[in-house]
């Protein structure tokens, strides 16, 4: 059973496959149309969503399945206390598949642990969303033309922002790509992938000027400042409107740079921009629900002559229990759900939690 949980539970060959076959609904949607009859998806979302509780919902049911779930906590178990596990093993034996957001970091991981079925990680707190980088990587392919030798900035909350750590983890895969890292000083990317980046060889600068750097991106990935992350909320309110890109901003850029954005949008781009060809964030949506349709098919083992299957080692495999250790993130489920049981992976002589990738204390 397979589960998607980061970017990296899929190798390059399935990415390309998947996005191939992406594509191929996109050309011929009827083809598709009942390939999961009699398929349940669930929906569990114990962090707000609209567009990626909404974008699994259609993909199902574009699909022919039926759906169930939720759309906050408030109206899950979670409110009498449940833990995720015992949610997880609920809802796996009713449904085949999970699609789930949860305010922690490394709570898909969790669920994965203990589930029934194949786990989608629809955004686990800061951590990852991997299903918007695949559609952050189908847009990219399809109006570029190519997912190597890109220059791809940016820009906004680079701390809590889980799509940019999916989406910079996903692209390091490809050569050629150069980041261009854009915050301020309080929302710079965190040290583990900066060093990840640093120890990799990766062609990466931080700078937190956009109107500098602006210039040589082929790729402007905008973020929101992500203010339900902040523990002080002056801090919130000074960063929040840090970058507004507007049409003098786009003016310093290249003729064929696209803009891409996650949604929602707050403040980040201004409405003006919307009308330039280079923006794209509102096709990017679309593109979400098409691979999410393609993601849905392989977990579910509806293969296709498409698919290309390799054996990635699963989301928690190899980690393993120290005794003493504890995570030392305090946004970590299992610092949040101490009957989690703590598993740790060895990364450079150093013990990092392997839900969410911080160092242990
Ligand atoms: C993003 C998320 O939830 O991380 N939105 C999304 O899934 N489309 C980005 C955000 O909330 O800022």
């Amino acid at each position: 059973m397979r589960h998607l949980i980061s970017p990296m539970d899929l190798s390059v060959k399935e990415i390309e496959s998947l996005l191939d076959l992406a594509g191929s609904i996109i050309d011929h949607p009827a083809a598709f149309a009942h390939k999961c009859e009699g398929k349940q998806l669930a929906t569990l979302f114990f962090e707000p969503s609209t567009r990626t509780r909404l974008s699994f919902e259609s993909a199902m049911l574009g699909l022919g399945g039926q759906v169930l779930g939720f759309s906050s906590a408030s109206s899950s178990s979670t409110a009498k206390g449940e833990t995720v596990s015992d949610t997880i093993r609920v809802v796996s034996s009713y449904a085949d598949i999970i699609a789930m957001r949860h305010p922690k970091d490394g709570a898909a991981a969790a669920a994965a642990r203990v589930s029934r079925c194949p786990i989608i990680n629809a955004g686990d707190g800061g951590h990852h969303h991997p299903t918007q980088t695949l559609t952050d990587l189908l847009t990219i392919r399809r109006l570029k033309g190519r997912l190597d030798h890109l220059t791809i900035g940016l820009c906004g909350d680079l701390k809590f922002g889980r799509t940019v750590h999916s989406l910079i983890k996903a692209m390091c895969r490809y050569e050629g790509v150069r980041f261009i890292l854009v915050s301020p000083q309080e929302l710079r990317l965190p040290d583990h992938d900066l060093q990840a980046l640093r120890e990799g060889g990766f062609d990466f600068v931080e700078d937190p000027s956009l109107e500098n750097t602006i210039g040589e991106m082929d790729v402007l990935y905008m973020t929101r400042i992500q203010g339900e992350r902040f523990a002080d909320k002056a801090e919130y309110e000074r960063l929040k409107d840090s970058y507004i890109l507007d049409m003098a901003k786009m003016a310093l850029a290249k003729r064929d740079m696209i803009v891409l954005h996650p949604l929602p949008r707050v403040n980040e781009i201004a409405v003006e921009v919307d009308e330039d060809p280079r923006a794209k964030y509102f096709d990017q949506v679309l593109f979400g629900k098409y691979v999410r349709m393609a993601l849905i098919l392989k977990l579910l083992g509806l293969n296709d002559p498409h698919f290309t299957e390799e054996t990635v080692p699963g989301p928690l495999e190899g980690a393993q229990t120290v005794p003493g250790l504890h995570c030392c993130n305090d946004r970590c489920i299992t610092v949040a759900e101490p009957t989690q049981k703590s598993l740790f992976r060895t990364v450079d002589g150093h013990h990092v939690c392997a839900y969410c990738d911080h160092a242990a204390n």
